[in-house]
């Protein structure tokens, strides 16, 4: 069973009593341990699926019309508030373009990642209760005097989890305020709160795309290193086609609120099927630096509540025929693992 099981999702803005559909039948599963990227311009409805993992598009404007979104083997649309509490943070945790999104501006930085510790973690610094009846008086006395308290074990949890994300001197950084450090060390707080409730699965939008090339690369680094040591998934928003080639185990290619193309990433970056993924491919400036942004495509994409019938894509597509425009191609697997919704990708 996989860790993430996306199916058929439909989710709806709704404004002025008129629906408009923005996730139209996604699905998309995510095993333990794997990285996915999520790639497609502006738009086309990642980071709203991303979001719906944790049911955090706020309802309204949103309506969840169909589907289900199985994490851990439990439907998260069909979850209390309370468990949906426990799986925010226990078992998914987001890392935003933004650290505002995430961090709030007036707690020190030490406190915030404290906080998720506490309701996460309640194991740490608690003594091992199992073991203490068969232990002798004397083994207990050691184990009481010898063990941390919860409080130091917090503590030292916070120091580890910000060393682990490099950043020097962590001693004295867990009493600044967020406004006290830089974008990039930002960021590397918000990715140690992230971490500090081990979730299953991290959901990582954009996450460095406004820091600077060295620290964008540290920071992919460190997501790789922990995810090969905590064996955790990943799903990644990214426009950099660099960062696919580094980081990806497979890429979903989304279009106006739809997958068209799902692949394992090596053979989708070789040889990319549907003509949107080629279009997007073929537009990579070729810079040097690894700013490979995927934009410019002739075209605008369509705006939700306005899909064009048929293909979404065919309005811009170079291949396009007339029965494009009738009805949606259905997503097809056309070769092991390759999955692509275009009858006429060949
Ligand atoms: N709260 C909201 N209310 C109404 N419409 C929304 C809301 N959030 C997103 N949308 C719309 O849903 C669609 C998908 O948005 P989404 O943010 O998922 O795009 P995206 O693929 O993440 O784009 P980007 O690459 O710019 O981040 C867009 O048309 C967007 O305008
Ligand atoms: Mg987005």
């Amino acid at each position: 069973m996989p860790l993430l099981e996306i199916k058929d999702l439909k989710l709806d803005f709704i404004a002025n009593d008129t629906a408009a559909r923005a996730v139209d039948g996604v699905s998309l599963d995510i095993a333990a341990g794997e990285t996915v990227c999520l790639v497609g311009e502006s738009g086309c409805g990642k980071s709203v699926t991303a979001l719906s993992i944790a049911r955090l598009v706020p309802t309204p404007p949103a309506k969840y019309v169909g589907g289900e979104i199985r994490l851990n083997g439990r439907d998260v649309l069909k979850m209390s508030q309370r468990e949906l509490q426990d799986i925010r943070g226990g078992v998914v945790s987001y890392v935003f373009q933004e650290p505002g999104a995430s961090l709030n501006p007036v707690l020190r930085v030490g406190a915030q990642i404290k906080e998720s510790l506490k309701l996460h973690r309640q194991n740490l610094g608690a003594p091992s209760t199992a073991s203490a009846s068969s232990q002798s008086t004397h083994q207990r006395a050691e184990t009481v005097l010898g063990a941390p308290t919860r409080r130091q074990a917090l503590d030292a949890e916070v120091l580890r989890l910000l060393k682990l994300v490099g950043i020097p001197a962590p001693e004295s950084r867990i009493k600044n305020y967020p406004f006290e450090l830089s974008g990039g060390m930002q960021q590397r707080v918000m990715i140690a709160m992230a971490l500090a409730s081990e979730p299953k699965l991290l959901v990582a939008d954009e996450p460095t795309t406004a820091l600077d090339v060295t620290i964008q690369a540290q920071i992919l680094d460190l997501l790789r290193d922990l995810k090969q040591r905590l064996g955790m998934a990943i799903l990644l928003i990214t426009h950099n086609l660099g960062i696919v080639r580094d980081m990806a185990d497979r890429v979903a290619v989304m279009y106006a609120g739809q997958i068209v193309e799902l692949a394992p990433a090596r053979e989708l970056l070789r040889r990319p099927l549907h003509p949107y993924t080629r279009a997007l491919m073929a537009s990579v400036p070729k810079l040097s630096g690894g700013a490979e942004r995927l934009t410019a495509i002739p075209g605008n994409v369509p705006r939700i509540g306005n899909f064009p019938p048929g293909c979404r894509f065919a309005p811009r597509c170079p291949i396009a025929k007339p029965e494009c425009s009738k009805a949606i191609p259905e997503l097809v697997e056309v070769e092991s693992q390759r999955w692509v919704r275009c009858p006429f990708w060949k």
